[in-house]
């Protein structure tokens, strides 16, 4: 565990392992404990690099768009001399890394887009994280518990796996709500990634839990079907999980990056 000074905030960052880099980026509005069961699997293999990002876990600041974010993992990969990594994002961590592939492609080996979708998002949609903007200034964090957690996992994981629920709560009551507003802010700006998902060039995977229902496995379907041939595209549908298939079903997710990750490195 570290704390680096990164561009204007302090970021904390987990780095453990050796072998090829991958930046595990986290969704709204966890932080980077999302990823406990990935880095503790594929830290004998890969170099995982786990940041906060800006406003949550341990990173000070708020953002308001997904530029900064992205810009803001560049200057970790600065920070550690990494020329190029594999980003590795779930649901907002996949808005991140596509805005990652448009802005800064020369530092992008591969993409794992998990549990994510590549539309913008619709006027309902904007108008409901506003409202959700507005009731987090208000109430604090408890209110985006009670707005996202039935959503977050699978029916089979709220019944049998009440670890993983009071996780998740934990997760989200730690987050500052400047960090949760910024994000929803950046999330409800962000641009529609069709045609940047047409323009992948680096071996890309799509993850996702066949229960999400947050990013169901149509849109997954959707973002695959984009993908050109020079991404060499896969899909991984994860049996038993829902929108947080890392924490679900690490097993399988695990075993599904672990394969992925050899294909990067032999290319
Ligand atoms: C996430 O899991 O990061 C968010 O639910 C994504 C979103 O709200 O669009």
């Amino acid at each position: 565990m570290s704390n680096v000074r990164v561009r204007d905030f302090e970021m904390g960052f987990d780095d453990d392992g050796t072998g090829i880099p991958v930046v595990f980026v986290h969704g709204f509005p966890l932080d980077r404990a999302l990823w406990i069961h990935q880095r503790s699997a594929l830290s004998s293999s890969a170099r995982c690099i786990v940041p906060d990002l800006r406003g949550f876990g341990e990173s000070t600041g708020a953002a308001s768009s997904m530029g900064t974010y992205a810009d803001d993992l560049v200057a970790l990969l600065d920070h550690l001399d990494i020329p190029s990594a594999v980003f590795c994002g779930l649901s907002m961590g996949g808005y991140i890394c596509m805005e990652l592939w448009r802005a800064h492609p020369d530092r992008v080996r591969g993409l794992a887009f998990c549990d994510t979708r590549h539309t913008a998002d619709s006027e309902e949609q904007r108008t409901t994280r506003n409202e959700l903007i507005e009731k987090t200034k208000e109430h604090g964090p408890q209110v985006v518990v009670d707005a996202q957690i039935d959503s977050l996992i699978a029916p089979s994981t709220r019944e049998r796996r009440k670890d993983i629920v009071e996780t998740l709560n934990a997760m989200i009551l730690r987050q500052s709500v400047e960090g949760i507003v910024g994000a929803l802010k950046a999330m409800s700006a962000r641009p529609d990634s069709t045609e940047t998902l047409k323009s992948v060039t680096v071996p890309t995977m799509v993850i996702v839990g066949e229960q999400d229902q947050i990013t169901p496995p149509a849109s997954a379907q959707a973002m695959f079907d984009l993908l050109p041939l020079s991404a060499r595209p896969r899909i991984e549908r994860v049996a038993g999980a829902g929108h947080v298939s890392c924490l679900e079903r690490p097993a399988a997710v695990n075993h599904a990056i672990s394969d992925f990750l050899a294909t990067v490195e032999s290319e």
